[in-house]
């Protein structure tokens, strides 16, 4: 495995696989790699024969009041488990590299970027964006993994890609949990003890919704309000940022069941629980 730091290397080592004729798979992480990003990994490596990944905290896509100088990093950490799942590459760039003293473009899907998580954390989505076309004009892979669990930068990626005819499939792979029902996210390491016992409160609501649904509510405000009064109820919680029924593909806001109609429905919170801001999500079959 090699670790490239530098842009014109990267993009010299990519155009030789490629002319070797390999297929090549990327997936962005910002590190602190847990089993979900190696999920996407072995996906990759599936798919294609060389495997890339990148990590790079990206500055962008935080806000002025959030955690961008204590988002975990552990790069040794990161190149020893990547090197044990058969990674080939890591692209492991410095900020200076990546955008240089001058830095003035970025990449907007509007509508998508201002809902949901979008809305309480203004300019983040286009810092994803940004970043992401960045790494997808350096790599030039042919494929690209991105996690279900950050499922509107997902839409917002396809999207994009579809928009400005980028040449790269996106392929999206399933949220992977512990045991209790957590969503893995580098962020849980920020949780205390209890906080940690207390945050399978996210996808236990989504479940209450999920059966709700199952059960013939058809009505979502109805499921909505009884949702929130169980988040809200359970003291860890310091704020619920929301609790919305999106439509899967254009992220637009439901309000009722259309049996017949409705083939999935994204159910997606995101709450704070303590100073740790989560988010989940599940898709409800119809
Ligand atoms: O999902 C992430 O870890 C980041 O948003 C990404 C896609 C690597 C861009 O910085």
């Amino acid at each position: 495995m090699k670790t490239i730091n530098k842009i014109d290397e990267c993009r010299v080592a990519m155009q030789e696989l490629r002319k070797q004729g390999n297929k090549i798979g990327f997936v962005p992480t910002m590190g602190f790699l847990h089993e979900g990003h190696l999920s996407l990994i072995r996906m990759a490596q599936r798919d294609c024969d060389k495997v890339i990944i990148s990590i790079f905290v990206n500055p962008m896509q935080f806000g002025p009041d959030e955690d961008f100088k204590k988002y975990p990093r552990d790069i040794k950490r990161d190149t020893s488990l990547a090197e044990k799942e058969g990674v080939d590459y890591i692209f492991n760039p410095s900020v200076q590299e990546m955008y240089g003293q001058d830095h003035k473009t970025t990449v907007e899907v509007k509508e998508l970027s201002s809902v949901m998580c979008g809305k309480y954390r203004p300019g983040h989505f286009a810092g994803v964006a940004t970043v992401v076309l960045k790494l997808f004009n350096i790599i030039n892979a042919h494929k690209a993994y991105f996690g279900e669990k950050d499922y509107q930068q997902l839409v917002i990626i396809k999207k994009m890609v579809d928009d400005l005819n980028l040449d790269i499939e996106i392929k999206s792979g399933p949220i992977v949990r512990e045991e209790d029902g957590l969503a893995l996210s580098s962020r849980n390491r920020y949780l205390s003890g209890v906080e940690r016992e207390n945050a399978t409160i996210l996808y236990r609501c989504l479940n209450i919704a999920r059966d709700m649904i199952a059960g013939g509510e058809n009505d979502l405000e109805k499921i909505k309000k009884r949702v929130l009064e169980e988040l809200e109820g359970n003291k860890f919680v310091r704020k619920v940022d929301y609790f919305d029924f999106r439509d899967p593909l254009t992220l637009q806001e439901k309000r009722r069941v259309r049996r017949g109609e409705d083939g999935e429905i994204l159910a997606a919170v995101a709450a704070w629980i303590g100073n740790t801001r989560l988010i989940d999500n599940i898709m409800i079959k119809v």
